[in-house]
Parts: structure tokens; sequence; C-alpha cells
């Protein structure tokens, strides 16, 4: 291996062995200067994260960091008892009421900066307005939203009174919003009049209004004028206005007394079987674990302008555009649109004008900008980046070194964190000052402890593939899957023995203790770094009346890293004709939303199952790649 990057390369081999290391200028600013002694100062779980916990305000501190006596029910700080949306908002306004917290901005090239002294204000409001709504602690708040600031205000607005939010992705369906809705027993709903798209507004409120026909736990729907301007009115009767019911409210809040334990939200997210699971987060742990990691990772400090390009309605959204940078004090940009919209310099034209100096993104963002070629980003003053970012699936070499020479200009280490919605935090990663290899997310960070192991719970050694664990808990895990803790127990604990978390990744590890992420090892797809289970795509197929049975795979993709291909039984007397593949494609998007992009359909007589009548997808996808089908001994085609 070399040790140097070579300066001019563009030409990237397909392996890339390369190893990157730190800039100097990095190791001369950033706080941690040794990577091995901070990994170390993580071994004793328990004395590492207790020390980062005392960063914060607690009401009353922890009796115990963790109690492990109902494993894997983990309690992180007994007994403290804390408010997040104080730590992330309140607390700051005697040290830095007019920086910055929130900077908006939408392709339109619209601009909103709210101060922390301000965005305490429109919580302090909002969370009034929830109380006066009937919403008390430990209600179910659900949001539709676009990404905005009146979202983050209404997240932290729950944080602050005890009221748990449920964020649905504004791109899903009214099916799949609903069925949220549902499950979590939500009493409100807030939604948009609509959301920008290309130069286009797409209806929230529609959708919306039809999700709450079929969720008689909804009370109230309250909806921001986003698109429209407030003072216009809605036509739709059976709505609060937001900009009317804050306008009313009182400007001070007492922050809630949050046990450690109180839950803070339930996020959707796919598995293995069409049902989406409620990955249930709390409010201590939770609190300390994604401060600490944005700061050690990305080197936060008093004068940076974060960016994480996620949408609110994601994880990512959650933890790192809004709890971790404003627990931080920082700055973060919250941007609605496209990132190719006006142009393909839309991104880079937002990093010019309000100088970002961390940036974090999607591979797939990465690869679809790359497409149009490193003009665009040469034509823009980059040069306030210090440190870039990725997360969502395995970055490619291609693309790592991309955005390593055109947006980082050869200076940025790129920080590929490997995380989860269950896990809440990054868990591997590496640390500015980390020597970096394209395409691993390096080690676990400090406080975790993650290995790759078999079947059977035995160590795999480096080189070769296994499943990804995480052998001891973290303050910010899930605690459970919300009305489900069987379910929660089976997917994540009790998949091999040794009762270690089981993450559903494949991992390798190689001789420097590097981790490999290599996807999946269950049914679920990444689709441009969205997750999607095959079986909810497989039951939208199969709610069309001309669909008997379907089965869908992931077939890799340039751009959106994998896409979906569709193996489809038709009903007697349907044809596969082109018009009907158009009309299958159509249905599936309108069931699931958006995301649901299908690439390709093929019509079949028969299927590839077990004995017992399961799909064998594995069978499918060796045939579609032209690699070795594995054992196939139970296989029969039907
Ligand atoms: C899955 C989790 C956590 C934020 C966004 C996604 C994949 C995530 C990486 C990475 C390789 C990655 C994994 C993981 N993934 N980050 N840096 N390298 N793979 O959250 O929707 O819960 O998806 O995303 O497969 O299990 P999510």
């Amino acid at each position: 291996m070399s040790k140097n990057p070579d300066e001019d390369t563009t030409a990237v081999l397909l392996h890339e062995r390369r190893i990157f290391p730190p800039d100097p200028t990095i190791r001369a600013t950033t706080r941690i200067k040794d990577w091995d002694a901070e990994l170390r100062a993580g071994d004793d779980i328990e004395t590492y994260w207790a020390e980062k916990a005392r960063a914060f305000t607690w009401f009353h501190r922890w009796t115990t960091v963790l109690d492990t006596s109902d494993a894997p029910f983990y309690r992180w700080f007994v007994d403290g008892t804390t408010n997040l949306t104080y730590n992330a908002v309140d607390r700051h306004l005697t040290t830095r009421p007019d920086h910055v917290a929130l900077r908006y901005t939408n392709e339109q090239g619209a601009e909103r900066a709210v101060t922390y002294a301000e965005l305490a204000h429109e919580v302090n409001r909002t969370a009034n307005a929830l109380i006066a709504l009937g919403i008390r602690k430990g209600d179910r708040v659900a949001m539709y939203l676009p990404p905005c600031i009146e979202a983050v205000a209404c997240m932290l607005a729950c944080a602050k009174i005890g009221a748990v939010h449920g964020l649905v992705y504004a791109g899903f369906s009214t099916r799949a919003l609903a069925e949220r809705i549902r499950d979590a027993d939500a009493k409100l709903l807030i939604t948009a009049d609509g959301t920008f798209r290309r130069g286009k507004t797409i209806d929230l409120l529609g959708v919306a209004t039809e999700a709450v026909r079929e969720c008689p736990s909804v009370e109230t729907t309250v909806v921001i004028a986003h698109v429209q301007d407030p003072e216009e009115g809605h036509t739709n009767q059976n709505v609060v206005s937001y900009h009317d019911l804050i306008a009313q409210a009182d400007a001070r809040c007492e922050p809630e007394m949050m046990d450690a334990e109180d839950v803070l939200f339930i996020l959707y997210t796919s598995g293995s079987t069409g049902k989406p699971k409620g990955v249930v987060h709390t409010t201590g742990g939770y609190m300390v674990a994604t401060a600490t990691t944005l700061q050690d990772v990305f080197d936060i400090n008093d004068h940076d302008v974060w960016w994480c390009t996620a949408d609110l309605g994601w994880i990512t959204g959650h933890s790192y555009s809004v709890y971790a940078p404003l627990l931080l004090g920082t700055t973060s940009i919250i941007y609605e649109g496209a990132p190719d919209y006006p142009q393909p310099d839309a991104l880079w034209r937002v990093v010019e004008r309000d100088k970002v100096t961390k940036f974090y993104t999607a591979p797939t963002t990465i690869r679809h900008l790359m497409r149009f070629g490193e003009t665009w980003p040469q034509r823009c003053d980059l040069s306030s980046l210090k440190i870039l970012g990725t997360v969502g699936e395995p970055i490619n070499p291609e693309a790592w070194i991309w955005y390593y020479e055109h947006i980082g200009r050869l200076h940025c280490p790129i920080m590929d964190t490997w995380w989860q919605t269950e896990t809440g935090c990054f868990m591997i990663s590496p640390l500015p000052i980390s020597p970096l290899k394209p395409g691993s997310a390096t080690k676990p960070l400090p406080g975790i402890v993650a290995e790759v192991m078999d079947v059977e719970g035995r160590h795999v050694p480096p080189g070769r593939g296994g499943l990804l664990v995480i052998k001891r808990p973290w303050p910010s895990m899930l605690r459970t899957l919300y009305n489900n803790p069987e379910r929660y127990k089976k997917t994540y604990w009790e998949q091999i023995p040794g009762g270690v978390y089981v993450s559903g990744d494949i991992a390798r590890m190689d001789e420097d203790g590097y981790f490999w992420i290599q996807g999946r090892a269950d049914d679920v797809l990444k689709i441009a770094g969205h997750r999607i289970g095959t079986s909810e795509i497989e039951s939208a197929f199969v709610s069309h009346h001309a669909v008997s049975e379907a089965a869908v795979i992931g077939k890799p993709d340039p751009i959106k890293g994998e896409i979906v291909k569709a193996f489809v039984i038709l009903r007697g007397g349907y044809e596969g004709t082109p018009e009907l593949t158009e009309a299958l494609k159509k249905h599936v998007r309108h069931e699931l939303g958006p995301i649901a992009v299908i690439g390709d359909i093929v019509y079949t007589a028969t299927l590839p199952k077990t004995r017992s009548g399961k799909i064998m997808r594995r069978v499918l996808k060796a045939r579609e790649l032209g690699i070795d089908v594995g054992d196939v001994s139970t296989l029969i085609e039907t």
C-alpha cells in the first residue's frame, strides 16, 4: 500500500488501495490529536459515557450509568432527569442568544435565519400551543412536514413538554402515513400546505387529510402555511392554522422534567417484514451520544456552519440536523429542495454563500452530482469547507475520490459514518485525524464495541465476511420497537447467541482493524440511501388486481446504489404489456410514495421458492448477477 495520495490523479483503480493520512492543518487544529488514545479512553464504556454526560444540564444527576438487569431493555443514566430542548436551546440563551441556530434555505433561494433567542421564542410558543390543544407528556404527535424551521420548532416543542414526536418523511404515501399514525396512536398531526421540489410545489395537506380519515386517534390536524402566505388562509375547514395558534401563545414555557429513559420520539423504518418498525428513542442517552459523536467526528466548534443534507424525516435529520448541532450550540443549515435544482451547483452555491465549514451528505447524492462534471463545484468558492462526511450506504472509491478532490480540494478528510435508525448516533467512523481508506468507515468510535461474528456468535477473523454486531450497549441505542417488545428482542438480540446487537449488515474487518460494510444481510434494500423492505414492495405489487405474486430484489446501480427489479406472476387473463408495466410502477409509487422507484419489471410464470413456500430472493439475485447460487437443496419453482 502506498502512503500518500497522488495529488493529481483523477483515474481511480477499481480497487482503491491508497491510505489518506490526515491533512497537517487538520491535525494542528482538531481537538482530538491521538486516535488510539481516544479509542482507549472508551474502553470502559460506563466511565467514558458518564464523563461525556457531565457536559449537559441535568435537573437531577443519574445514580447508575448503565442498568443491564433487564437486558436487552437497557437503561442509561438511571434516575437522571433532564430536558433535551432545555439543553439544545434554553441553555444557550445566556451564552450565545444571538448566534444563528438554524439557517433555512430552499431551492428558490429563499432564506431565513433564526438565532438561539428567536428559536427559543418559537419553540415556547409552539409548546404552549400544543398544550392548548390538549397535548401532554407521553402523547404522540405525528408530523408530515418539509424541512423547515417550523418543523424543527415542532420537534423541540414536543421534547420541551415531553410529548413524543413521530415524523413521517414527506415523500411517503397516504397509506404509509396512515399506517404510521395508527401504529403510534397519535393524537395530533402537524402538516404543511406543501413542499418545494424542482420548481414545483407538492401538496402535503391533501395526502395528510386523506390519511387522517383512516386514523381515528387523530383529534386535530394543524397545518403550517409553508408554500402559501399564512394570510391567504386555508380552504380546508377541518384543520387548524399553525400561525394562528402560535400568534396567541405565550412565549414562556417551563421545560418538563424528563426521566433519562422517557421516550423522546418514535421513527419508523423498514425491516424484513411488511410492517414498518417503530424505533423508540429515549431522552438522556440520545442527548449524550448524538452530541458527543458529532463533536468528535466533525470536530464542531463555535465558528462552524454545519450542514447535514438529510431530510428531517430520517434519523440523520433528527440526530444531526436538529438535536446534536443545537446541543452543541452550532449553526445548522436546513435545506429544502433537490440537489441539482435549479442547477447542478445548488448545494455548492449554499456552501459558498453561507460559508459552510462541515458538510455531510449521502453517497447517492455525490454520485448523482458527479454525472454533471466537476466544473459545477469548480465555479463555486468552497474554501470554507474543512471536513466532509457521508452516510447511508457504502461509498464507492470513485465517488470518495471525486468528493475528496473536487469538493474537499484535497485537504478535507471524509468521515464515512456507519450507523442506523436504531443506533441513533454514529457508530463506526473515523475522527478527523484518522488515516482514511476510501470505502471503509474505519473503526468503532470510542465507547462503541463492534465486531464481525458468524451465525453461531463466533468471532470472524480479519479478512472474512460476517455479521456486524455491537457487543456492548450504547447510550443512544433504540430501547424497543413501539408496541412490539417481542419483535425488538427477536430482530436485534436473538438472531445469534451471546446477547449481542445484530445490526443486519454484513461486514469484514481488515488486518488494520478497519471495518468494511458490505450491505444488508436481510431482505432490506437501500434505494438512493433510503431503506425499504422487499416485502413492503412486494405487498404493494400484489395489491394490484393484475398481480398474483411478486418478488423483488435489489440490483446494483451506478447512481442509486441499488434499484428494484421485480419478478411478477400475473393473474389469468392479464398480459405483461408495456402499458401494464407502467401502470404497476405507478401503482407501487402510489402505495408507498416516490421513494419506491421500480427499475425493471419482468413477467414470469414461476418463482424460486423453498418447499415451505418462501420466495428465495437470493436465487433470483444470483441469477440476475450471474453469480453462484449457493445451496439450493430446498429449491422448487412454482
Ligand atoms: C443502514 C441503516 C443512519 C443514517 C442513514 C441510514 C447502511 C448507513 C453506512 C455507511 C455503509 C451504511 C447500513 C445500515 N449504512 N451508513 N457509512 N457505510 N453502509 O439509516 O435507514 O436506518 O439505514 O444503512 O446498511 O444498516 P437507516
